[in-house]
């Protein structure tokens, strides 16, 4: 494909994958499992937080890459509902580390015209880190670019849980007979409303697992796992990803060729 200028590829495996590309056949919506830091520090005797800050690296490389080949929606996986029961420590610099990727990354967020949502359970976040995402958001809403959904104290379950109690409230006030749910209903009251399903999910550090990610959401998309570790997942890779998400014969059920035999 042609890629922006911005985009040029830094070495010659870079160029030849994007290349190959095809830029009218990229996902809608793009959702990232960020996983391996803790394994990636470890296998240089450095501290898991060392892992951490080693993977926001990724992160910022594949949002910038993800706005500029003009990918709808990204979501990425920052921290789950599980991720409570580690340490303090860890949890602490985590949280600590998201304040200072938004102070930091802002100005780049804005110059890529990207807006930036966070789903999840925001009531159970420690107060500052609830007042700098809510200011990120707020200071990007009217961007037109890429959404940029962050995972934040995330679960599917519990985002289940809140639509389906929000469908209620809702059928409550406007009188329980009336109401019928059907998938629209429930894909409007998830955190992610309005954002198109991910139709690829792309998963580091070989874990076959979606750990309480996007349950609802990912019925069908595309899985990509890949034993790369979050911090060392590059643009290169991403494109890999991509190339490998336009190889799918993607059937929804139904058969690719309808021209095949069906009975003798
Ligand atoms: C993913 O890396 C980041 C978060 C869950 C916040 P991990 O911290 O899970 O890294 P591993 O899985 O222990 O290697
Ligand atoms: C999933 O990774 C959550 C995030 C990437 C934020 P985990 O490392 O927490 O998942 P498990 O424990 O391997 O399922
Ligand atoms: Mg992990």
């Amino acid at each position: 494909m042609n890629v922006p200028e911005s985009l040029k590829p830094s070495n010659l495996a870079e160029e030849r994958l994007v290349r190959e590309i095809d830029g009218t056949r990229l996902p809608q919506h793009i959702a990232v499992i960020m996983d391996g830091n803790g394994r990636w520090a470890r296998k240089r005797h450095l501290p898991r937080v060392a892992g951490h800050r080693a993977g926001v690296q990724s992160a910022r490389t594949i949002i910038e890459t993800c706005a500029r080949l003009h990918i709808p929606a990204l979501t990425l996986y920052a921290f789950s509902m599980e991720n409570w029961r580690r340490p303090k420590a860890e949890i602490d610099f985590l949280m600590r580390l998201l304040r200072d990727y938004l102070r930091r990354e802002l100005p780049v967020i804005q110059r890529n015209n990207i807006r930036l949502l966070i789903i999840g359970r925001p009531d159970q976040l420690p107060e500052a880190v609830r007042n700098d995402v809510e200011r990120a958001m707020a200071q990007t809403a009217s961007n037109t670019g890429m959404k940029l959904a962050v995972a934040l104290n995330y679960g599917g379950r519990a985002e289940l849980v809140d639509a389906f109690n929000r469908i209620l409230d809702q059928a409550r006030q406007t009188g329980l007979a009336d109401a019928l749910v059907d998938e629209e209903t429930i894909s409007q009251n998830l955190y992610t409303a309005g954002l198109p399903d991910p139709d690829l999910l792309i998963r580091t550090s070989g874990e076959m697992r979606v750990s309480n990610f996007l349950l609802w959401q990912i019925a069908y998309a595309e899985i990509y796992v890949t034993e790369t570790l979050w911090p060392d997942f590059t643009r290169a890779q991403l494109y890999e990803a991509l190339l490998d998400f336009q190889k799918r014969d993607r059937r929804y059920g139904g058969l690719t060729d309808s021209r095949q035999k069906i009975t003798a």
